[in-house]
């Protein structure tokens, strides 16, 4: 027995439920009784992830003693209590809620998107009488547009459960919609902007129970029953989320979250639920192309093949193997990279890398980089700082569980470059330029050691500390289960070696976990492979350091992908021969390649990818690969074979699967975030200069993301400008619109300007993985501003 406010408790209540007993945790509903016995209760507005609303009373049930029905998913336990389900005052109940419901329900189901799966359609069969005894006209709601994502056409559908309110306020944690008005002129109405911008907004289509909010991608593109259902995984952020991929004739035309409480939960985000456009757009690389006297032809596979085998054997046989440089991305499977590392070795070359956006490579951590622990753990923990991360882009769905973190009472505190809302109460943030955010986190450090009576590191000591350091400091200490997390921005920072050695120390000194937040779908898979393969690999910045007379590029697009992009065209330009392997067409790649091969997306292909926690997930291609499309282990392994290399002969992905396996052994002994060194290149703010953010927006990170229509109309989707704050804008006397021009290092770009005020002082945010900024510099460092230019001067 247990006492809440003075009341004993006990620790189970013995209950009944259609003349079943159960025991149940006291403060659990007679809902949560029902299913823990598998009887199903009908429900609307109950979703197991939200809070009760109690609204849509399709769930009365008989209670012994109450002199009505009660609605199961709000009346608690007690013991003792017997409950009928099904009984003729339950059933009678429901019935009349049914009625209710219906009296103002369109009559769409053969047009409706929801048909096939809607829960009102299912439960009227049950429930619902064959005729309505109402005769007057029906309620009508008008349309809303709700952005490119959701469709909210048929609003007279709603049967006003509020699941899409509860969901927005609840797990994306801002409520864009809202319900407005009283009785039968209730209705859905976007509550902050005219759209919905969640990077989480799909979830509202899946938990509204009617074909109100559908998919506006999807609209009426198939029925449901139509559909074949894929598992896979989801190929954007490194969560690992589980999908359900639907196709309907060897077309993918809609994904849907898989439930996965360890990772996903029932969620997913936007960018991994209706990027599958992309798969179906007139973009589609169909059949190899080569480029014959400067004219792009199409081909076929065995030529592209012999030219590739010969041309590269030319080059090992005049410069040598190292003269060959590779370059992957962490959209690519395991096995890609790990074959594309294989043939990297057995051609005797170093330079391989998929790491194309970082630029400090000074020092690494002890093992694979990764999580530092697992995803549901996140909202264990109690104190948490987050640095260099805007993690709601970064990893939407990750973001949402650090927002229950926060929800169950944890602190979080971050030190960033950008003030973008977090969209979960935060106890301290420093918003820096990103050269003074070691600085930020050492003072944290300096206040930790002097907070517990130690002396400053040497080196940090006269940095001082500060009241928001203090804070800080304060929070970590007095937490029992802490972390700190470094996200991209902390992982393209042009000093990420100072920001990781200090990160580590402020760990081991509280006893936090050390974790990485960022990456690709297959990250860690990235570096599980590069540890297979750990003889002297040189990094991509030493890679882009060097001249190459060959290169093969696996998913990348050259312009885009890299954080440095001249430097990447200028060694793709000054390379003798390049291969560009990947799904998409594109107007670069036919500039710097000299065969481009059409390898199969994630849909069409098995693979493994490894999650941010060092979770393999294996997936099998769901669709047959488009025309000549080809999956990229086959085209490595043949490349091998025409190379005349040892180890090439593989039957089945399951065969590289397994080599992959066995050359990486556990995975779990090989992660390890401790920085193997310490590097502190504190640097120096420089006044006259501004500093560059380089952030790569959510709906640019790959080649797939960037070419789904729907997901391009958004606002994230919207990216080109400048972005200054008001204050700098103003003192440059400039507004809006204007256009500026900015230099960094050799290079320069004209763009207009916006205001921006997430970002602070002698700042600017020009996002990488745009075409717009591709002529600049890596995504880190300092940059000239240069008003009154016509034209820019000195863009490659
Ligand atoms: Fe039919 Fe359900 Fe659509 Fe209503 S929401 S029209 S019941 S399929
Ligand atoms: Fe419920 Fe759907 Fe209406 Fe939202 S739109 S209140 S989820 S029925
Ligand atoms: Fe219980 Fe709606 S499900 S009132």
């Amino acid at each position: 027995m247990s006492t809440i406010k003075g009341v004993w408790l006990a620790k189970v209540f013995n209950i009944e439920v259609d003349d079943r007993s159960v025991e149940v945790s006291p403060g659990n509903t007679v809902m949560d009784a029902a299913n823990k016995l598998g009887i199903v209760v009908p429900h609307f507005c109950y979703h197991k992830k939200l809070s009760i609303a109690a609204n849509c009373r399709m769930c009365l049930v008989q209670v012994e003693k109450a002199p009505k029905p009660l609605p199961a998913c709000a009346t608690p336990v007690s013991e003792g209590m017997k409950v009928w389900t099904k009984s003729e005052i339950a059933t009678k109940a429901q019935n009349g809620v049914m009625e209710f419901l219906l009296i103002n329900h369109p009559l769409d189901c053969p047009i409706c998107d929801q048909g096939g799966e809607c829960q009102l359609q299912d439960l009227a069969v049950g429930y619902g009488s064959a005729s309505s005894r109402y005769s007057e006209n029906k309620r009508v709601v008008a349309a809303k547009d709700l952005g490119p994502l959701v469709s909210a056409e048929e609003m007279s559908r709603c049967i006003h459960c509020t699941r899409c309110v509860r969901f927005g306020q609840e797990i994306a944690g801002v409520m864009e919609l809202g319900m407005a008005g009283r009785g039968e002129h209730s209705q859905i109405i976007s509550s902050v902007g005219s759209t919905v911008d969640s990077e989480l907004s799909g979830n509202m289509i899946d938990v509204c129970p009617v074909g109100a909010l559908t998919s506006k991608p999807f609209r009426y593109a198939a029925r449901s029953w139509e559909l074949t259902r894929l598992k896979s995984i989801g190929p954007h952020d490194s969560m690992g989320s589980n999908i359900t991929v639907q196709v309907k004739h060897e077309k993918v035309v809609r994904v849907l979250p898989r439930t996965n409480e360890a990772i996903n939960e029932c969620w997913l985000s936007d960018r991994d639920r209706f990027s599958y456009e992309a798969l179906n757009s007139d973009s589609r690389l169909s059949v190899p192309l080569l480029k014959k006297d400067g004219v792009w032809v199409e081909s076929d596979w065995k030529t592209v093949l012999e030219i590739i085998t010969s041309k590269f054997k030319h080059i090992i046989r005049e410069f040598g193997g190292n003269s060959i440089c590779f370059f992957g991305t962490p959209q690519a499977t395991l096995e890609e990279l790990y074959l594309q590392h294989k043939l990297c070795e057995e051609l005797g070359s170093e330079s391989v890398d998929f790491r194309l956006q970082r630029e400090d490579f000074d020092i690494e951590t002890s093992g694979i980089p990764w999580l530092g622990m697992r995803i549901n753990q996140i909202e264990e923990l109690d104190r948490v700082l987050i640095i260099g991360s805007n993690i709601r882009k970064e990893q939407p769905l990750l973001s949402a569980k650090f927002r229950r973190l926060s929800k169950l009472g944890g602190e979080i505190c971050l030190v960033n470059p950008i003030d973008e809302d977090f969209l979960a109460p935060v106890l301290e943030k420093v918003i820096v330029r990103p050269s003074d955010m070691f600085k930020t986190l050492a003072m944290v450090h300096n206040s930790v050691m002097l907070s517990q009576g130690k002396v400053a590191h040497d080196e940090f000591q006269k940095l001082g500390r500060s009241k928001k350091s203090d804070i800080i400091a304060g929070s970590l200490l007095s937490g029992q289960r802490q972390a700190i997390f470094l996200g991209n921005l902390a992982e393209y920072h042009s000093h990420r070696s100072a920001l990781l050695s200090v990160a580590d120390m402020l760990s081991r000194e509280i006893g936090a976990t050390l974790g990485f937040l960022g990456g690709g779908a297959n990250s860690v898979g990235g570096y599980a492979v590069r540890s297979a393969f750990p003889a002297g690999t040189l990094n991509t910045s030493q890679i882009l350091g060097n001249k190459y007379a060959g290169c093969l590029m696996m998913h990348a697009e050259a312009d885009l992908d890299f954080g440095n992009t001249p430097a990447a065209l200028a060694l793709l330009e000054s390379a003798k021969f390049v291969v560009s392997m990947g799904a998409f067409d594109h107007d670069a790649a036919r500039g710097y390649s000299d065969v481009i091969l059409p390898i199969a997306p994630f849909s069409e292909t098995g693979g493994t990818f490894i999650n941010m926690e060092g979770y393999s997930q294996t997936f099998t291609g769901v669709v047959k690969p488009l025309g000549e499309t080809r999956p990229a282990w086959k085209v490595l392994r043949v490349l091998g074979t025409l190379l005349g290399l040892q180890g090439f002969n593989f039957n089945s992905i399951d065969e590289v699967s397994r080599e992959v396996s066995n050359s990486i052994g556990d995975i779990e002994q090989h992660l390890n975030n401790r920085a193997e060194s310490r590097h502190y290149a504190i640097p120096n703010s420089d006044d006259s200069l501004f500093e560059r953010i380089g952030e790569v927006p959510i709906y640019r990170s790959d080649p797939i993301v960037r070419r789904s229509e729907p997901l391009q109309k958004t606002k994230d989707g919207t990216v080109g400008c400048i972005g200054l704050n008001a204050c700098e804008i103003k003192s440059l006397g400039l507004t809006d619109g204007d256009e500026l021009a900015v230099r960094q290092g050799e290079n320069e770009i004209l763009l207009p300007i916006e205001t921006d005020d997430a970002v602070p002082p002698k700042t600017v945010r020009l996002p990488g993985g745009v075409l717009e900024t591709s002529a600049l510099g890596p995504l880190s460092g300092r940059v000239r501003l240069l008003k009154n230019r016509k034209q820019s001067v000195g863009v490659r």
